[in-house]
């Protein structure tokens, strides 16, 4: 999925919020291990801006600290003594004029300094009231074009909190910004294996021929997640599981499964196929939300607490931490094949998968011998196994003729020293070369963010009975009943220790 136009690519890379979570947990350690790759181009920099006050010293000793922690490998010191000279700390407040003015001398400083040729990529990794009022002051400081340069903006997720504030924050900033400048992460395009799905789909001619509703009987998407909110209960509680995993990363991932063979592999070929399928997916009713929609929210069970008793969570929230659906892409191959999504938090397993499900061949319950087959299926394993399951039917060794299910099982990052790259590393390489395939264009916002609304507008005066699952259980029973009453069942295999169904 790599277009990338030759241009310089020495930059300035400005994290805004590098005191916070995803600052320390992701961005810093994929830059350096970009460093150490030797990936990152002659002059690489970063402005690190937070608003406390820090030394320089005392903040690159910080990432120092909690890198070493999080790579769980050896940092050579040699490498770190040059890259920590590569991250400089500027306090600055997001809403203060004079901030910009002076990160603006700073960048340019750093400019000289360094050869990066005018080049800047900010990156917003604050809280999204914040994404308008950076990009507007940096417009006004003409931080945002510069002759003979590029300058780029990568906006963190969630964008928006619904169709309407996601259109009016990105009219705004596409007023200062074009939109082959704004790179709006979902870090799951990332993935090693979501990036595998257009290699295996076209790659391989047993799968894209068979890749309709006349051969695929149901696709399943499951997403779950043994932690509970943590400490990030005042964010889950604005967003839930809905708008933090559906809306984006389980619609994207759906997309990519679902699209067309793209003309080619640039960026804008990938996301217009992409785009149709969230314009074809069929939207919610009254009626639909009450018998294809199942959400939950934890209680306590002997070993964790209940949601409502995280830490800055309301007493009687009604944030869904669980959903379960199914639905349709109204289009020519996808008609007629459900997609079921089961997702949410505090469950008995960690896993993200894509399940295919196909039809059994017509003719095969004439043979008697044939009894015990069941459906093909084809599971990419995106978390935290990567891989591929498939499971055929063959004869069983020996004299008598017994056919029966084998699976077959490649786990991409099981060995030893195979170690996928991180998902940010990945992007913030892409945002360098200027590839937007692995960033969501407006478009495919704007429909996803249609679906979502169809589904809350659609349960809107219904009464939400919860807590309704254990924490760290199964999920709610309805999630189950949900598939059962098609005849089908939520995938439980696939290589992983799977203790959740
Ligand atoms: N954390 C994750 O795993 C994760 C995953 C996916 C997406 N995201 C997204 O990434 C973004 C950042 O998340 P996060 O978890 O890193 O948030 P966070 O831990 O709350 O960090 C927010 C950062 O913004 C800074 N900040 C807040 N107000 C400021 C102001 N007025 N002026 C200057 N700095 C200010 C904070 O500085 P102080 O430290 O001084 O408060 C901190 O550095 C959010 O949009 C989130 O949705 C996060």
């Amino acid at each position: 999925m790599t277009t990338s136009k030759k241009e310089n690519n020495a930059c300035i890379f400005t994290i805004f919020g590098a005191t916070g979570d995803l600052t320390k947990r992701k961005l810093i350690p994929a830059v350096f291990t970009l460093y150490e790759q030797g990936r990152l181009p002659e002059g690489f920099t970063v402005i690190a801006i937070g608003r406390r006050d820090k030394t320089m010293d005392g903040y690159r000793d910080e990432i120092h600290g909690f890198m070493r922690d999080i790579l769980n490998r050896d940092i050579d010191d040699d490498l770190w003594k040059e890259f920590r000279n590569r991250i400089i700390y500027q306090k600055m407040n997001f809403l203060e004029e004079n901030g910009y003015e002076n990160l603006n001398m700073l960048s340019r400083k750093i400019n000289k300094e360094n050869n990066t040729a005018g080049n800047r990529i900010y990156y917003l990794a604050t809280a999204p009231e914040f994404f308008e009022i950076i990009i507007r002051k940096l417009h006004e400081n003409k931080m945002l074009k510069n002759k003979n340069s590029w300058q780029r903006v990568m906006v963190e997720k969630p964008f928006g909190s619904d169709l309407p504030t996601a259109r009016e924050l990105n009219d705004n900033i596409t007023d200062m910004l074009e939109e082959d400048k704004i790179f709006r992460i979902d870090h799951y395009l990332g993935k090693e294996m979501i990036q595998n799905i257009l290699s295996l789909r076209f790659g391989n001619s047993i799968f894209e021929p068979l890749w309709n509703n006349r051969y695929i009987d149901s696709i399943q998407i499951i997403s779950t997640e043994k932690l509970g909110v943590g400490d990030r209960g005042s964010y889950y509680e604005k967003t839930g599981v809905i708008k933090d995993m559906l809306q984006n990363h389980i619609l994207q991932m759906l997309s990519l499964i679902a699209m067309e063979p793209p003309v080619n592999l640039s960026s804008e070929a990938i996301r217009d196929e992409k785009v149709k399928v969230l314009q074809a997916l069929r939207p919610f009713t009254k009626e639909s939300v009450k018998s294809d929609v199942v959400t939950g929210q934890y209680g306590k069970s002997n070993v964790f607490a209940a949601y409502r008793n995280e830490d800055r969570v309301s007493a009687d929230s009604k944030t869904d931490t669980f959903i379960a659906l199914k639905t349709c892409i109204d289009n020519f191959r996808w008609g007629g094949v459900p997609v079921y999504i089961f997702a949410g938090k505090r469950l008995s397993e960690k896993t993200t998968r894509i399940v295919i499900h196909f039809k059994k061949l017509p003719g095969i319950n004439f043979y008697k011998e044939f009894k015990n087959t069941e459906s093909n299926v084809l599971v990419i394993r995106v978390q935290p196994e990567e891989g591929i399951f498939f499971r055929i039917n063959t004869k069983h060794q020996g004299n008598d003729f017994f056919i029966g299910p084998v699976e077959m099982d490649y786990c991409q990052n099981c060995g030893y020293n195979s170690n996928s790259p991180e998902a940010y590393e990945r992007l913030i390489l892409e945002a360098l070369n200027n590839n937007s395939a692995l960033f969501t264009r407006w478009d495919e916002l704007e429909y996803s963010w249609r679906f979502i609304d169809s589904l809350y507008r659609s349960r809107e005066n219904e009464v939400l009975n919860y807590p309704n699952y254990e924490a760290g259980g199964k999920g709610p029973v309805n999630a189950y009943e949900l598939i059962e009453k098609d005849n089908r069942k939520w995938w439980d295999k696939g290589g992983e220790k799977n203790d959740l169904i």
